[in-house]
């Protein structure tokens, strides 16, 4: 069955004030282009084509606004609200009837990642259980934290520990069986008072079916929620797009290559863009064809 994709772009981003006290994090610029462009092409290289954005009330309809229901990207968007910000593992509960009986691939809207995804399409057609991936950072107590043993078994996983067990964060971007909205559903909150991913993937340890994958160093994994990892992501976006004359995260360039739109449809896409920088780009990709 195909993976459906949900990208949570609500929260607070009380760490971004006063960028995010009139609009959302999600929508902040990432160098070129709105920060949810970025975790959205990353479902979609992955093969996604179903997604659905949850976030607060006063941003869904702006998300609508940017995004329209994917058909210009060849894909099909939907959105819903999460009218509280009940933590991430409440996606499942306001996404429950978009899931319906098919396997989620969650991606958190403020996470970058840049680099050869087949970790991610690996996972979409192995996974069994949960899937994750562990990435080794200076901070980790500001991230979910895993342990491994020497053969790759996870041995604790903490929420934003004082005292982390190891360096390997566990970044926003997961992969679960249709099980996984029953797992939430009997979750209570934790001491945040929010519904914690990482009691979710607790509880898909004690099954024994928590898989996780550390990333290699070829995988650069941004978060944007202060204003320096912002800056810095816009930096980093900055140096490769310059030094490459490529965009990372042109969503019409991605549906293209990905076939979700043939040279034709890319071209209807394109025609409707306002004359910019970006507008030029998609030019320059059709007469490349
Ligand atoms: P966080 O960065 O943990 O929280 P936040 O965005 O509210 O920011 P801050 O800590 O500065 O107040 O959230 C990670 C991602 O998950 C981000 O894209 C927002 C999203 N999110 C929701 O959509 N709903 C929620 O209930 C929570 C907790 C997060």
């Amino acid at each position: 069955m195909t993976t459906k994709g949900i990208i949570l772009a609500g929260g607070s981003g009380t760490r971004l004030h006063p960028l995010t006290a009139a609009f959302s994090k999600q929508l902040q610029p990432v160098y070129d282009k709105p920060m949810i462009y970025y975790p959205l092409s990353t479902l979609m290289m992955a093969g996604i084509r179903e997604v659905l954005i949850i976030s607060t009330p006063q941003d869904t309809p702006v998300f609508e606004r940017l995004l329209g229901d994917g058909s210009r990207f060849g894909i099909s968007l939907s959105y819903a609200i999460q009218d509280e910000p009940r933590g991430i593992a409440d996606a499942f509960r306001v996404g429950q009837d978009f899931i319906g009986t098919s396997p989620v691939c969650l991606i958190l809207g403020d996470n970058v990642f840049y680099g050869k995804l087949d970790f991610l399409r690996n996972a979409l057609t192995s996974n069994v259980g949960a899937t994750v991936f562990g990435y080794t950072v200076t901070d980790p107590h500001r991230y979910g934290v895993v342990e491994l043993d020497a053969a790759g078994n996870v041995v604790s996983i903490e929420e934003k520990p004082q005292q982390p067990r190891s360096n390997l964060a566990i970044p926003g971007l997961y992969v679960y069986s249709n099980d996984v909205v029953d797992i939430a559903s009997s979750l209570a909150p934790g001491r945040r008072g929010e519904l914690e991913i990482t009691d979710v993937h607790r509880a898909y340890m004690e099954r024994g079916a928590l898989h996780v994958h550390p990333l290699g160093r070829g995988i650069a994994w941004l978060d944007t929620g202060t204003p320096e990892s912002l800056l810095d992501a816009s930096t980093f976006i900055h140096a490769i797009e310059k030094r490459q004359g490529l965009k990372i995260g042109c969503l019409e360039e991605v549906a293209l290559n990905q076939g979700f739109l043939t040279i034709d449809t890319f071209r209807e896409s394109v025609r409707k863009l306002p004359q910019s920088d970006y507008r030029a780009y998609c030019e320059s990709l059709i007469a490349m064809q």
